[in-house]
């Protein structure tokens, strides 16, 4: 099977950004630990951009093209903002698991809305760098 993991704007810096909110690991670390758990019956892909329009075209991509069997997406701050981001969700029929690494309930109020909760399947947020294998494994069971 195959996964694809979008991360969104500022996520390139995990391990350097804000470390007392996102932690010290890269995504790098995180990816090769992924990799050696579900390697064998998991491929996963990964995909990071700053930019809206790449972000949704990578939806578009990896959900159309039926090749994978979920998506794991964090879109970082177009997770409060973008309707257009959440129309791409709409748009595939691929299930996508909305992740984050804190707890964006336990944040600013304007973290606290998410316009793309009601088009993902379920939301994980709070368990730092965790959150995506809960996302893989989201997907692996179902
Ligand atoms: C985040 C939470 C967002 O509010 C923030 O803008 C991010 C990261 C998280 O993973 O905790 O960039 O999605």
């Amino acid at each position: 099977m195959k996964l694809m993991i979008i991360n969104g704007p500022n996520l390139n810096l995990l391990g350097v950004r804000e470390p007392g909110i996102y932690g010290s690991s890269s995504m790098e670390s995180c990816l090769r630990q992924l990799r050696e758990t579900y390697g064998d019956r998991v491929d996963i892909e990964y995909y990071q951009s700053n930019h809206e329009g790449d972000i949704i075209d990578t939806l578009h991509r990896a959900g159309m093209s039926g090749e994978y069997a979920g998506i794991v997406l964090n879109a970082g701050a177009y997770t409060h903002t973008s309707l257009a981001i959440a129309d791409a969700i709409s748009a595939i029929r691929t299930p996508v698991v909305e992740v984050h690494i804190s707890n964006v309930h336990a944040r600013e109020a304007i973290r606290h809305t998410s316009l793309i909760s009601p088009v993902c399947r379920g939301v994980i947020a709070g368990f730092g760098l965790d959150s995506y294998r809960l996302g893989v494994e989201a997907l692996i069971h179902g």
